[in-house]
């Protein structure tokens, strides 16, 4: 009998066929069990005889049943990692991954160039009321800027902006409710808040949405600016120069871009200019950097600037004997533009995945 469960045992290939085997062997009716059983039933002698063998055949399938157990089980583990096995050298399906906008990404990088100039971000609500907007910065109740075909105009005027958690008309010190409130044209009006907020010396930046009543290939109705304030003593036309010729070339990357200041209007600085870039043709693209005066060169606007015109600076209760300073707004749509070669605004805002993949910004 021992002959044979040791023989059955090992030729068991899995652990229910062991199962089995230690049933019908040592199970409550098993034969070895059954065997025990009538060791009562013998005399000493017989006893003194049997007892060893039964015993030792008890023993020899208990130990034959553990160490096949054992094995059988470690094949078990075995197939099982093998069948979990995951090859890390197989391609993996790969899912369409967000990406960051190419504005908001311009917008860091801006934000980016300026940190390192000692300025910082400020903000300001989308939603303006007509004195941070306009008459702050000493623009006329008849500047073109103003009409309605440029201007959005809010029909609602104060509760709207003031649930919306935006500008209300108790924190502007303006003459009164009657003005209507504006999507703001521009974000000139941060320099307001800021004036009005901070104490100077004052550095700061203003990336923001803009808006207005405009719609071809470069202009969408709402469109993003960045706005440059410095109130400071002392402060000239050279450190305006000096932070955009710094500003745009470390924005298009390049050393040899320059500037050219042309004087201009702008009611809320005084002297005002517009900076135009110089661009080259390279590989018959348009390029922003090199020489404008050289074979399919010229120049191109970027920005609008001054000094701090001082009725504004009076305007937020500063004194303009005492400070002075610079601003300068940039549309950053334009720059995002220029970098990337894009030609056509209205497409950015339109969040078709296959233009921004087709400029790289989407994988
Ligand atoms: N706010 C002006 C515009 O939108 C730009 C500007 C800002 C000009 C600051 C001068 C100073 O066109």
């Amino acid at each position: 009998m021992k002959a044979h469960y040791l023989v059955a045992i090992d030729a068991c290939a899995g652990l229910e066929a062991l199962e089995a085997v230690r049933v019908e062997a040592l199970g409550k009716q098993g034969r070895v069990t059954a065997l025990l059983k009538t060791m009562g039933k013998l005399s000493p002698d017989e006893r003194l005889v049997q007892g060893p063998a039964i015993h030792g055949l008890r023993e020899a399938v208990t130990q034959a049943l553990a160490t096949r157990k054992d094995v059988l089980e470690n094949v078990a583990l075995e197939a099982k990692l093998a069948a979990e096995r995951i090859d890390v050298t197989l391609p993996v399906d790969t899912l369409p991954m967000g990406s960051v906008h190419p504005v908001s990404q311009v917008m860091d990088e801006l934000a980016e160039i300026f940190a390192d100039l000692g300025f910082a971000v400020a903000t300001g609500p989308e939603i303006e009321d007509d004195w941070h907007n306009f008459g702050a910065l000493n623009i006329p109740d008849t500047h073109p800027a103003r009409a309605m075909q440029d201007t959005f105009y809010l029909e609602r005027p104060a509760r709207a902006a003031g649930e919306a958690g935006t500008a209300s008309s108790d924190d502007t010190g303006s003459a009164g409710g009657a003005a209507p409130f504006v999507l703001r044209t521009h974000t000139s009006p941060v320099q307001i808040r800021t004036m009005m907020q901070q104490k100077p010396p004052l550095r700061i930046i203003a990336p923001g949405r803009v808006y207005r009543s405009d719609w071809d290939a470069t202009h969408t109705p709402m469109f993003h600016q960045i706005e440059g304030l410095v109130i400071d003593k002392g402060i000239t036309l050279g450190h305006l120069k000096w932070t955009l010729e710094t500003f745009l070339r470390a924005f298009f990357e390049r050393d040899d871009v320059v500037l050219r200041l042309r004087p201009s209007y702008f009611p809320f600085t005084e002297p005002s200019a517009e900076v135009d870039v110089g661009f080259t043709m390279e590989k018959g693209k348009r390029v922003i950097g090199g020489d404008p005066n050289g074979p399919g060169g010229g120049w191109m606007e970027v920005l609008g600037s001054g000094m701090v015109h001082p009725k504004v600076i009076a305007a937020c209760g500063l004194d303009p004997d005492e400070w002075q300073g610079f601003a300068f707004g940039c549309g950053i749509d334009r720059l995002a533009m220029l970098k990337y070669g894009i030609d056509d605004l209205r497409p950015v805002f339109e969040g078709d995945i296959r233009w921004l993949k087709h400029y790289g910004f989407a994988a």
